[in-house]
């Protein structure tokens, strides 16, 4: 019990800052390299571009930033910009019910506005963890 709160404060105490959690997402995703090709076909049959893997209703969600998607995915800036317009949407205090973190931003890039709550994104949020641990100082 004592270890347990002992690591929940640790855990606490390494926050995790927006720009970090991103910056692993995008690893994760591409090891955060433009792909060749652009675009791929994910496990569910969706099509997802550029260094995020954003699909056509994330780049719609994410405010239709630079006007085309796959021409927005394109562009590291673009793409960056989509992500944020997604996560000012969904990764929300209003509907997260607490203030969001890595752990929100990670599983609603995966798996859409209840990407937070679903079991399908437990595996993925532990690679995003997994570089964070790796990756940053
Ligand atoms: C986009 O975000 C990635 C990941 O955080 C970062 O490495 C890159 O420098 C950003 N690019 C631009 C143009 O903002």
């Amino acid at each position: 019990m004592k270890t347990a709160v002992l690591l929940f404060f640790i855990g606490a105490a390494v926050a995790v800052t927006y720009d970090e959690c991103i910056q692993c997402i995008c690893i994760v995703e591409t090891s955060c390299a433009m792909p060749d090709p652009l675009c791929n076909f994910d496990l569910h049959g969706s099509e997802a571009c550029g260094p995020y893997q954003i699909t056509y209703p994330y780049w719609i969600d994410g405010g239709r930033q630079g006007g085309d998607w796959k021409s927005c995915t394109e562009s590291f800036s673009c793409s960056n910009s989509t992500v944020d317009g997604y996560m000012a949407r969904y990764a929300t205090e209003a509907r997260l019910g607490h203030p969001p973190g890595c752990e929100d931003w990670a599983r609603i890039h995966n798996g859409g506005p209840n990407g937070h709550t679903s079991a399908a994104t437990l595996g993925y949020w532990g690679r995003v963890h997994g570089c964070l641990h790796n990756y940053l100082p």
